[in-house]
């Protein structure tokens, strides 16, 4: 197995930005839909159906036995839930809605927060400071930095806000692959790791707690939840490095990549 981190080319970052901009459009799309009373099902279907009319291919199905095109994960899921029709959204629910799209041959992977209804202040800094998370390890993401600066800021952001970053997933590189290397830890020591070279794509998706960091998985194999049954939230890019910093593959189409629903 080759661990080399791929290193891309300008037609090639053509291709990311046009599959993310696809998976940001879906995810764009979903602030109206996500209201008290809908089901995970019913999110993952309208998605799939998006997805196909834009003719990609959502990439979780049937990835290493995932049976749905989105992962959804409801408050104290960490990640890689399950959408099924029997989980309804309540009042005040947070939910990271994961969104993977396969646009010729080329992956783009981006999650973020939404609510049902209105949430409370607890939920809602738990999400700001994730989002903050994220894009803090963003800025880190620049030729000539070390991948281990990225985790090291997310983690050093989170714990000053007595959070707690889960260790048992990390970014990754993607292009024409979803999980190729790096591993990109959201916790661990500045400096280290490779250091970033421009035509290297990865994401960054940082998972935070309000509890302890630790997970287990359910019965079917993918629902990873808190231990502790604490809260959880996520927000994830694909990006790509450039001469002089990176770019987003996955940004919002109208700049509303967080809840835009108030308190
Ligand atoms: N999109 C997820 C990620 O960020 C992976 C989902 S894999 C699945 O890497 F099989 F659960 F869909
Ligand atoms: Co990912
Ligand atoms: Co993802």
């Amino acid at each position: 197995m080759n661990n080399s981190i791929p290193i891309y080319h300008k037609d090639d970052f053509k291709k990311m930005r046009e599959a993310g901009r696809l998976a940001a459009h879906i995810l764009d799309q979903l602030y109206e839909l996500i209201q008290t009373g809908i089901s995970t099902l019913e999110i993952n279907d309208f998605c799939h159906d998006l997805i196909i009319k834009n003719n990609a291919i959502p990439a979780p199905l049937n990835y290493k036995g995932f049976p749905k095109s989105v992962c959804t994960s409801v408050n104290h899921v960490v990640c890689h839930g399950i959408p099924n029709e029997k989980k309804i959204l309540n009042n005040g629910d947070i939910v990271n809605i994961d969104v993977t799209v396969i646009l010729n041959g080329w992956y783009g992977d981006s999650s973020r927060m939404f609510v049902a209804g209105k949430t409370n202040k607890k939920n809602w800094d738990l999400m700001k400071i994730t989002y903050e998370c994220l894009h803090i390890g963003i800025k880190e993401a620049q030729p000539g930095n070390h991948l281990g600066d990225i985790g090291y800021k997310i983690q050093e952001y989170a714990e000053s806000k007595k959070y707690s970053v889960v260790r048992d997933f990390c970014g990754h590189g993607i292009g024409k692959e979803f999980h190729t290397p790096p591993s990109v830890l959201h916790f661990g020591n500045f400096g280290e790791g490779p250091e970033l070279k421009p035509g290297m794509f990865f994401t960054i998706e940082p998972m935070i707690n309000l509890g302890d960091w630790k997970i287990k998985i359910l019965n079917d194999g993918w629902t990873a939840v808190t231990k502790d049954k604490s809260l959880s939230a996520q927000f994830e890019h694909t990006i790509g490095i450039t001469e002089n910093g990176n770019e987003i593959f996955t940004l919002s189409n109208n700049n509303t990549d967080f809840p835009i629903n108030d308190l």
